[in-house]
């Protein structure tokens, strides 16, 4: 049995105050949430702060991004041995924006992967189609290319990484996968990860909201979700926590 796992990745928004406020919000909530694994990813800046405000909840933080250095000459760049020392304990790897936006490779995908599994740091991979590619009916080919780019010859432990399927064209459009088509494609995922398939947790990210979250997570290869904007408000994040924590 996996358990669930949510993360809410914050983009660039909510610096200290605004992070401070959310946590003292949501952690009046009656979140129930031992059964499931959480994690926040503020923006870097946000992270000490978020780790303070966090650090007596079950709930994890996480980063956005990471270099696959732990130092050097790298002008700008965010070392994941800093990160681990900070306390963080999931960095987001791959996600479309860095892959669109920064020119994010599969290849730094995978020396990202391989840094972070080095120090201990747990994964989430993002991969997913763009919406020219699903009406191309290329979409299957596009998440296989990703996932074998990221992981080939990676050695890694199941419990360590997770991987997003984060479908382009639903990334903050309101336009959410159907279950079905989004079940399918985990399907995919969990058999192109071979034996270790059974143990990795398969999440789904791309609009995911109160109103969707219940049918998406009772998907059978679904195995939690990556949630953008609805994670920024503390009552919507809650009450997706609270649905994941009853099914
Ligand atoms: P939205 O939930 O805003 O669509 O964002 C999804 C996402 O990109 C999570 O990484």
């Amino acid at each position: 049995m996996r358990r669930f796992l949510i993360g809410g990745n914050w983009k660039l928004n909510k610096g200290i105050i605004e992070t401070s406020e959310f946590a003292t919000y949501l952690l009046k909530k009656d979140l129930n949430i031992n059964n499931i694994d959480v994690f926040i990813a503020p923006p870097f800046t946000s992270i000490p702060k978020a780790l303070e405000v966090f650090a007596n909840s079950t709930i994890s933080i996480g980063a956005q991004n990471m270099f696959w250095e732990e130092k050097g000459a790298y002008t700008g760049e965010i070392s994941p041995k800093f990160l681990k020392e900070l306390g963080v304990q999931w960095v987001i790897i791959g996600h479309s924006e860095r892959r669109a936006i920064f020119g994010e490779t599969d290849e730094w995908v995978r020396k990202k992967l391989n840094m972070a599994l080095h120090l201990g740091l747990k994964v989430v991979i993002c991969i997913g189609e763009t919406e020219e590619e699903r009406e191309e009916g290329k979409e299957k080919e596009v998440v296989e290319n990703q996932l074998k780019g990221a992981i080939e010859g990676v050695e890694f432990d199941a419990s360590m990484i997770s991987i997003a399927y984060e479908p382009i064209w639903a990334i903050g459009t309101g336009k959410t996968a159907k279950p079905s088509d989004a079940e399918e494609m985990h399907n995919l995922i969990r058999e192109l990860l071979g034996e270790k398939g059974d143990k990795v947790r398969i999440i789904y990210g791309g609009s995911v909201k109160v109103h969707n979250a219940e049918e998406l997570l009772l998907q059978e290869n679904i195995d939690g979700a990556l949630i953008g904007g609805a994670s920024l408000d503390y009552e919507s994040f809650a009450e997706i926590l609270k649905i994941a924590g009853e099914i």
